[in-house]
C-alpha cells in the first residue's frame, strides 16, 4: 500500500485570475504520474493537500469533475503563507498533490432526485464540479430538476463566468440564479443575498437534497428559508473548511465532537450537525 502521507509531483498547465480583485486565481493541473502513483479517483466534494516544497501544506477543494478529463482545477483564494507561494507558481511549475481526501456529496445515493445548489463566495469551487458533474451526458439522465443558486459580492467576483454562461444556456431543466449583493453598472442579473434568492426560487423538498457551500453567515440565513419550505435536515448536505494537517484521520487537527472532518466530512448532513457542538 502506498504511504498516504507521500504527494505525487502535478505540473501546472494553465492559471487564470478569475476576480476583480486578483485575490484568486484557478490552476489546472496534470498528474505526472511516475508508475507508481496511484490513480486519482474522485468525486465531486473532495479535497487534496496540495504541497508546496519550502512552503507547507494546505487542503483545498477540487474543483474540477472527473468527468472533465485527467487534469484537476483547484481555485486559490491568497490568504497566507501557502496561499501566497501558490499565486507567484506560473504554468511549467511542479508542485505535490495528496488525495482525493475525505467524503464527497452524495451524488451516486440521490440518483432520481432533484439537486437544489446554494453557493456563497469562493466556496462555489467543489459546487462547480458537482455542477459539471450533474450536467455531463453520462449524469444528465439520472437527475431532475437541478437549481443553480450562487452569490457573490460584485459581478466582478463572481467565479467561472464561462461556465455560469454555459450553465445558464443549458435549458433541460436547469435553472441558473446567480446574484449579487447590490446594483452595479452592466449588470443585468439577480440583485440580493443569497438567502433571498433562495426564498423566491422557493425550491421544493420534494424527491430533492440540497447542497449548500458558503459563508457561514450565509448558512446561518439560508436554513431558515430551508425550514420555512419544510426541507428536513437530513436532506442538506453542507462543506466545512475547518483547520486540517494530515488529511486522513490521525493527527486529531480538524476534530469537532464525533467526527474528523477531513476523513468524515467535509460534507455532512445538517442533522449531523445540528449534533455537533455550537462552535464547529
Ligand atoms: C476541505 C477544505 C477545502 C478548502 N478548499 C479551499 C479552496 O477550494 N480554495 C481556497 O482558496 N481555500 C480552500 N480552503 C482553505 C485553505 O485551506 C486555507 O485558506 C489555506 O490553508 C491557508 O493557507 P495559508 O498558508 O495561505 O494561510 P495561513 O498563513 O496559514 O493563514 C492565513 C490566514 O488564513 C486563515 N486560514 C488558514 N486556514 C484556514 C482554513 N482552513 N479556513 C479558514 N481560514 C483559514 C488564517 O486564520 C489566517 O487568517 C479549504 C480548506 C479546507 C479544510
Ligand atoms: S486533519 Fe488530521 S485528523 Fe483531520
Amino acid at each position: 500500500m502506498s504511504n498516504p502521507y507521500v504527494p505525487t509531483p502535478a505540473r501546472i498547465v494553465d492559471v487564470a485570475v478569475e476576480t476583480e480583485d486578483r485575490q484568486l486565481r484557478s490552476y489546472w493541473l496534470e498528474r505526472l504520474d511516475p508508475d507508481d502513483a496511484p490513480e486519482f479517483n474522485y468525486m465531486p466534494g473532495q479535497f487534496a493537500e496540495l504541497s508546496l516544497a519550502g512552503h507547507g501544506e494546505i487542503p483545498i477543494g477540487i474543483a474540477s469533475s472527473p468527468t472533465e478529463g485527467r487534469n484537476l482545477l483547484f481555485t486559490v483564494n491568497r490568504t497566507g503563507r501557502v496561499t501566497t507561494a501558490l499565486h507567484n507558481m506560473q504554468a511549467g511549475d511542479v508542485m505535490g498533490v495528496r488525495g482525493p481526501l475525505g467524503r464527497p456529496y452524495p451524488l451516486e445515493e440521490n440518483r432520481g432526485r432533484n439537486v437544489v445548489i446554494v453557493a456563497g463566495g469562493f466556496a462555489v469551487t467543489t459546487l462547480r464540479a458537482t455542477m459539471n458533474w450533474l450536467l455531463s451526458p453520462e449524469h444528465r439522465k439520472d437527475y431532475g430538476r437541478i437549481d443553480f443558486i450562487y452569490g457573490a459580492r460584485t459581478p466582478g467576483m463572481l467565479l467561472y463566468r464561462r461556465e455560469l454562461d454555459r450553465w445558464a444556456r443549458f435549458g433541460d431543466d436547469v435553472h441558473c440564479h446567480v446574484t449579487v449583493d447590490r446594483e452595479a453598472e452592466g449588470w443585468d442579473g439577480l440583485v440580493g443575498f443569497v438567502p433571498n434568492v433562495v426564498g423566491q426560487v422557493a425550491p421544493s423538498p420534494d424527491n430533492s437534497i440540497a447542497l449548500v457551500c458558503g459563508p457561514p453567515v450565509m448558512i446561518r440565513f439560508t436554513q431558515p428559508v430551508f425550514d420555512s419550505l419544510g426541507w428536513t435536515a437530513d436532506r442538506i448536505f453542507l462543506s466545512l473548511e475547518n483547520r486540517m494537517k494530515c488529511g486522513i484521520g490521525i493527527c486529531g487537527r480538524c476534530n469537532v465532537g464525533p467526527y474528523y472532518v477531513c476523513k468524515d466530512g467535509p460534507v455532512f448532513t445538517k442533522a449531523e450537525l445540528d449534533r455537533l457542538p455550537p462552535d464547529y
